[in-house]
């Protein structure tokens, strides 16, 4: 019986491109894991979208004189042709700006309301009397009181990841002109997050299977108590409150871009036609659901979404959250506004997908901060891509083809090295399926995938069949059927990783139709022997020591 997975990927903000710190954070780690379990013929939802709304929106809107919506359609576009370039392989990738959407917060919204999980009350908000009108979120900025960064923004701290309330900051200024606000009354919905710490916190307890940082955030966090917050803002952009009398606030940007993994879900379900399939991954307990993101997005994924789900009832938690930690480039923290970044859409407008995928996956920052600097993406690209995996690929098609009438090779009987070579790729490759299941992407790849790969190398040290087709042809067509054998593997293992290589590598061994039509699944049987291939061709490109350089100079500037 297949398993049902919903992947489920943390919907970037519509106000700026994509960078290697969101494509390390949640966008490649899903990927891999979608195509895995895709490949092993569980049944997968993989959806996200752009989160349109909110003031990250507004305030880009604002610094350019556009409109939220020119913004949100030049981005949204961007990230749709990026998922592609990148090979990001959603289901749907929808917006948080559709009338599905909007049609399925407000219901959340109203159910919450009617069961006493939504409340009103007057509060304070940052009014700004230069500008004129209240300062939501991203309007203001301050110290964190918890860490003392001092850019915390109206609604988080980029730095400790805690959420705050405006009246949290010290030296509260507002982000357009510079003024402190004043403190002005107004009445907001709130979220009765309270009603749910000990539901939470026996919820969360007993996850085994969670990363520790994420578990342990949220634990701390829910034993620190869960206040209720204010889930409606004085702006004009974004869903309205489906309640007459509040015509003038909007659905805060938090709680509606949450509600888009059910929304998008439910849209999926009517583009293909089974308008109730959504059900499937979302109200049965055959389904689990993974929810991939950057660790600053936590407590809206194991707190916040968690409760919201729990108030309205009868849909599937969270199965797992394995956030990620940060990537930095070159020893220093990413920053969009210093513009210290590697933007996808300028990556792929020079290199190919793969590589980055792969260096990206090698290092990833799953248990602690990782750093991406070129030094080591031309270091990876040519030792390992091109000198292990690639090298073992056309030194192995190469042979075979000119010595064996550009045909897969017969072997002869195995002897111990082959055997015991071929055994090992049964075991790497389902360890590499065993880490991928528990989201250990590193060590799928460098403790599976490519130890594999280095294996099938030694092997075809120790056997030299270039010596071998000179004196003894039969023993090295043995060889080489079993390094392409290997290969054969291979191409499986790192397929989740390098699916355009991999797919690449499937046509090249002769072979039919896709990698998803062979599915995750090797034996030795599946190299045939005597089947025609045509000449191989170079799998990775070598790059010259000077891109490095060259690199980090294009970034600098
Ligand atoms: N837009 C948010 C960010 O970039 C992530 C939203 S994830 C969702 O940090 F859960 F709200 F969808
Ligand atoms: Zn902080």
């Amino acid at each position: 019986m297949p398993e049902r997975i919903l992947v489920a990927v943390a919907w970037p903000y519509a106000n700026g491109s994509i960078h290697i710190g969101h494509a390390a954070g949640c966008y490649i780690p899903a990927d891999i894991f979608a195509r895995f379990h895709r490949l092993v013929g569980n049944e997968v939802l993989m959806v996200s979208g752009s989160d349109s709304h909110g003031t990250p929106v507004t305030l880009e809107a604002e610094k350019r004189g556009v409109t939220p919506e020119d913004v949100f359609t030049e981005y949204h576009n961007e990230f749709l042709e990026t998922w592609k370039v990148l090979g990001i392989s959603f289901d749907l990738f929808t917006s948080t700006h559709t009338d599905n959407h909007q049609e399925v917060t407000q219901d959340i919204f109203l159910k919450l309301y009617n069961q006493g999980y939504l409340y009103t009350k007057v509060m304070q908000q940052p009014y700004s009397e230069v500008d004129g009108r209240f300062l939501a979120d991203r309007y203001v900025e301050g110290t964190c009181p918890h860490c003392d960064f001092d850019s915390a923004r109206g609604d988080q701290c980029d730095n400790c990841g805690r959420t705050l309330d405006p009246q949290d900051l010290i030296d509260i200024r507002s982000r357009i002109s510079g003024d402190t606000p004043i403190f002005k009354e107004t009445e907001h919905f709130f979220l009765k997050l309270s009603a749910f710490e000990e539901q939470l916190l026996n919820w969360i307890r007993p996850k085994q299977h969670w990363r520790p940082n994420v578990k342990n955030f949220s634990i701390g966090y829910l034993e620190r108590g869960l206040h209720d917050r204010a889930i409606t803002r004085d702006i004009e952009w974004g869903i309205p409150v489906p309640i007459s009398g509040y015509e003038n606030k909007r659905i805060y940007v938090w709680f509606e871009a949450v509600i888009g993994y059910l929304s998008a879900s439910i849209e999926w379900a009517n583009n293909i036609g089974e308008p109730e399939r959504w059900k499937d991954f979302w109200e049965s307990d055959q389904s689990r659901a993974h929810y991939f993101m950057g660790k600053d997005n936590i407590p809206f994924h194991t707190i916040i979404w968690p409760a919201m789900l729990l108030g309205y009832g009868g849909l599937n938690l969270p199965h797992d959250v394995p956030a990620n930690e940060y990537l930095n480039l070159e020893g220093m923290k990413l920053s969009t506004s210093r513009s210290w970044a590697i933007w996808l859409k300028d990556y792929l407008d020079r290199y190919q997908p793969d590589p980055l995928r792969y260096v990206i996956a090698a290092n990833m920052p799953e248990s602690s901060d990782s750093d991406f600097s070129w030094g080591e993406y031309v270091r990876r690209n040519n030792d390992e891509l091109v000198a292990t995996f690639g090298n073992l690929v056309h030194r192995v098609l190469t042979m075979s083809h000119r010595n064996f009438d550009g045909q897969i090779p017969h072997p002869g009987p195995l002897d111990d090295l082959s055997q015991a070579l071929l055994e090992e790729a049964n075991q790497r490759l389902a360890g590499t399926a065993s880490d991928i299941r528990a989201c250990r992407f590193r060590a799928a790849l460098n403790d599976n995938a490519m130890a594999l790969a280095q294996s099938a190398n030694r092997y075809l040290d120790r056997k030299a069949p270039w010596k071998e087709v000179k004196t003894d042809k039969a023993a090295a067509g043995t060889t080489l059927w079993t390094a392409i054998s290997v290969i054969n593997c291979l191409k499986i293992a790192l397929y989740p990783f390098m699916p355009f290589t991999c797919e690449k590598l499937h046509h090249m061994l002769g072979l039919e139709g896709t990698i998803h039509d062979q599915g995750w699944q090797w034996s030795p049987e599946h190299t045939t022997p005597g089947t025609p291939f045509d000449p191989p061709t170079p799998l990775f490109t070598k790059l010259d020591e000077s891109v490095a350089d060259e690199e980090i100079e294009r970034i600098r500037q």
